[in-house]
């Protein structure tokens, strides 16, 4: 029966990943997979993490199973995490996933089992696997413009002029912050215009929110989350563990409904319970716990909280870095934009055949449509990048 599967476009982060892996030069430089590595090109596991870790070891005394949608003080701190007090909890479903995607996939489903007709609408460009996982479910869906090409910063009006096509009942889904690939992100009032926009048209927010302290710190990451759970009486957010707490192989997700009526938080409930049950039954617990007893301890989440920041203002650090580096370099401002936008990723604007070159002749690997990871880079390495890149563009 296999010979007759059809062959599988790779993702292509996954197929970047695989070429670096296989790249036997010594000085190749990985700037494609979003996972943070510091000055070393390490990932380390966070010290509040491993020290709940160790907690853990000591403390558990069984590996029964939890529930289907994971462990209540997970959802609680994650929505206090996420929510802040920007709605009331008795209007909040949740489900523990395997990771951000398994959240993701867990509302795509809910989606379509609660409006089989409703539009998902997606940035252009988004995360690659957004798109792949909506058309593998068969969802209808569109995009909206998201970037201007010229400047590598939101092109608000044509994203503005795009969302007026939206139909009640469609889903609109949005980077909580540190839009990935793009690294432009809207400010305040934009925020505040996009969910006057949605409110108007009777559609439901959908955030995928995978970067949350990554960007301007944790309350402000999750601004425009919380605008819309304040405002709109349904909402989905898909919420990823693996980048803020460093968990990544834990895959530590977490789905949050919002409904605007008691009946209608049962159902969700039910069916998020259910949804778990069909896909994988019981949901990881060791990232979910890990994640829940650092927030919890005064002591873990303050030393967390501080080494988050470590890693947002690094970042931070080596953007304005490699902004000025590409300056004396380029001769130009062409690049400055990497120095304004936040989180994990910039696109760099470059062809594809750039890129290739990037790849083949500097060793130096990015997406092709020259996204790059921030934590990729470091002090030694941004010099040779910035004149790389000046090369490729010459
Ligand atoms: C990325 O965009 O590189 C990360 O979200 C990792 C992934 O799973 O693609």
């Amino acid at each position: 029966m296999f010979e007759t599967l059809k062959e599988q476009a790779p993702d292509k982060i996954m197929l970047l990943a695989g070429l670096y892996r296989a790249d036997e030069r010594d000085t190749k430089i990985d700037l494609g997979v979003g996972v943070y590595k510091d000055a070393k090109g390490n990932t380390p596991i966070m010290r509040a993490v491993k020290t709940a870790e160790k907690q853990l070891w000591e403390q558990e005394t069984t590996k029964k199973y939890v529930a289907l949608i994971g462990d209540g003080g997970f959802h609680s701190t994650m929505a206090d995490l996420v929510l802040g007090d920007a709605v009331a909890r008795d209007r909040l479903a949740f489900a523990a996933t395997p990771g951000g995607t398994g959240a993701i996939r867990q509302i795509l489903e809910l989606i379509k089992a609660a409006s089989p007709e409703a539009t998902i609408w997606m940035s252009n460009p988004t995360w690659p696997n957004h798109p792949a996982m909506i058309k593998n479910l068969g969802i209808p869906s569109q995009t909206y413009s998201y970037l201007d090409p010229q400047t590598q910063e939101v092109s608000f009006d044509t994203m503005m002029a795009d969302l007026d096509g939206v139909k009640a009942g469609d889903v609109v889904l949005l980077h909580g912050c540190c839009h990935n690939p793009t690294g432009a992100n809207l400010n305040k009032e934009q925020w505040g215009a996009v969910a006057d926009l949605i409110e108007a048209k009777g559609a439901v927010p959908f955030i995928d929110i995978a970067y949350q302290g990554f960007g301007d710190g944790l309350s402000d990451d999750a601004y425009g989350t919380r605008l819309l759970a304040a405002r709109f009486p349904e909402m989905l957010i898909a919420a990823s563990c693996s980048k803020n707490f460093g968990v990544y192989r834990e895959r530590t997700g977490l789905v949050i409904a919002i409904s605007a009526t008691p009946k209608a938080t049962k159902l969700t409930q039910g069916m998020l319970s259910s949804l778990n049950r069909l896909n994988f039954s019981f949901p990881p617990d060791h990232g979910a716990r890990l994640v829940t007893m650092v927030l919890s301890d005064d002591t873990l989440r303050t030393e967390w909280q501080t080494e988050l920041e470590d890693v947002r203002t690094g970042m931070l650090k080596l953007r304005q870095q490699l902004a000025d580096t590409l300056r004396q370099d380029t001769n130009s401002d062409r690049f400055d934009f990497v120095a304004n936008h936040r989180g994990m990723f910039s696109r760099l604007g470059l062809s594809p055949e750039q890129v290739e070159r990037l790849r083949t002749e500097y060793a130096i690997y990015m997406i092709g449509d020259s996204r790059f990871n921030v934590a990729g880079l470091n002090s030694t390495t941004v010099p040779v990048i910035s004149k790389a890149i000046a090369d490729v563009i010459r």
